[in-house]
């Protein structure tokens, strides 16, 4: 379902350029749980972002569902963005002024497919109780706990029943037993609604939950592993 082919990225710095990715190819299938491992500057963050389509390689090619993404102009990558990818990011970007609720809903508002207000209002909730978060839907997002944050953070990238969801370090700013509750609810939703995951970690104990391990050295696979 996504197909990366000969990725590169660089990046200027000064009158050096530094390479982010250096040749990456991977085949990612439908309902995949994939873990992107790696150093820290091993290229997790941009091989996400392109995939991700927030991001353009330098060159070599992203197809998802076979669509060539490269070739699209810059609406028609959004639109595929908005219809196809939900986002977890590392420090949630959760909007402060919007409670809970608003900051759920707003994906499907800004999305293109027409939906009712009552249809929106069942899907945040269903998913606000899905992720521990029903009592807390009036909240803004400085009254909730990191773990709530990133709940909140999930829901968000679920409301819009995305095919895929990447999600960049999930439990980096979690407590061990938050970082599971995050990681075991993916995994719920990854084997009930069948969507694909990709989301990076440092933690080898999270590694061991994907199907699929990615280990990235220097903008490069490594090794790859799959079960
Ligand atoms: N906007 C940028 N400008 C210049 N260099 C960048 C930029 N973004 C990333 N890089 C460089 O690209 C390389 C890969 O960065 P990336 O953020 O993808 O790593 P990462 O694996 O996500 O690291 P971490 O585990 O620390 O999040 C690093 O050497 C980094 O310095
Ligand atoms: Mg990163």
């Amino acid at each position: 379902m996504i197909t990366v082919r000969g990725l590169r990225k660089s990046y200027p710095m000064g009158k050096l350029l530094v390479d982010a990715l250096q040749g990456v190819s991977l085949e990612l299938a439908r309902g995949d749980f994939v873990a992107v491992a790696g150093p820290s500057g091993s290229g997790k963050t941009t091989l996400m972002n392109i995939i991700g389509l927030i991001d353009t390689p330098s060159s070599g090619s992203v197809l998802i569902d076979g669509v060539e993404t490269g070739g699209l102009r810059r609406r028609e990558r959004t639109r595929i963005r908005q219809e196809n990818i939900g986002f977890v990011f590392q420090s949630f970007n959760l909007l402060p002024v919007l409670t809970v609720f608003e900051n759920v809903e707003l994906p499907l508002t800004i999305a293109q497919k027409r939906t009712t207000r009552a249809e929106r209002r069942d899907r945040v909730e269903f998913l606000l109780e899905e992720v521990g978060l029903g009592d807390r839907r009036r909240h803004k997002p400085s009254e909730l706990s990191g773990g709530q944050q990133q709940r909140a953070a999930i829901a968000r990238a679920l409301v819009t029943m995305p095919k895929i969801v990447i999600a960049d370090e999930p439990t980096a700013n979690l407590d061990s037993a938050n970082g599971e509750r995050v990681l075991a609810l993916m995994k719920k939703i990854n084997r009930e609604e069948g969507t694909t995951f990709i989301f990076s970690t440092h933690d080898p104990d999270i590694w061991e939950m994907a199907n699929h391990i990615v280990f990235l050295k220097d903008g490069g696979i490594e090794s790859e592993r799959r079960r």
